[in-house]
């Protein structure tokens, strides 16, 4: 899918927070195309390596400025359907739609139901989406 913008990059650890969110997110140090992504939320297609076809995934760019302690901009990828141990993986990123801008939400409640919705949402538009891979 070369048309649309891409990036890729090594899961790293973050602050592990995610998971008592309820979405537990790949922290990925971009080392291609991160030039090519503004802040934001995204709907993308991802490949994982030693997967078969694409995974679908939700992916957060931006300095989560709903936690103080998050200093430098992030790239975070909620991969649906996926429990794995992906530490230490290099995973591509294939970019479908921009859902919204990055927000600062007053509680950590209405950041979670914002990202249930994005969650929601980026699997209805990537259903619809789905690529002949
Ligand atoms: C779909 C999605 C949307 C997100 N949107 C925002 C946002 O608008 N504002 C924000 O401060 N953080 C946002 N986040 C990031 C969360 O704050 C972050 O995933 C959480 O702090 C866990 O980070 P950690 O893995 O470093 O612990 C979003 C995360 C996901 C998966």
């Amino acid at each position: 899918m070369p048309e649309l913008p891409s990036f890729a990059g090594l899961v790293v650890h973050g602050h592990k927070r995610g998971r008592i969110l309820g979405f537990p997110t790949a922290n990925i140090a971009v080392d291609s195309g991160g030039e090519t992504i503004e802040d934001g939320v995204f709907s993308c297609w991802a490949k994982v390596p030693d997967m078969a076809g694409l995974v679908g995934a939700t992916v957060s760019v931006g300095r989560n400025p709903t936690f103080d302690d998050v200093t430098e901009r992030r790239v975070e990828a909620y991969l649906h359907d996926l429990d794995a141990m992906l530490y230490g993986m290099r995973i591509a990123f294939f970019v479908v739609h921009r859902l919204r801008d990055t927000m600062r939400f007053a509680t950590v409640a209405d950041l979670i139901d914002q990202t249930a919705r994005d969650v929601e949402r980026s699997r209805r538009l990537l259903e619809e989406e789905r690529p002949n891979l």
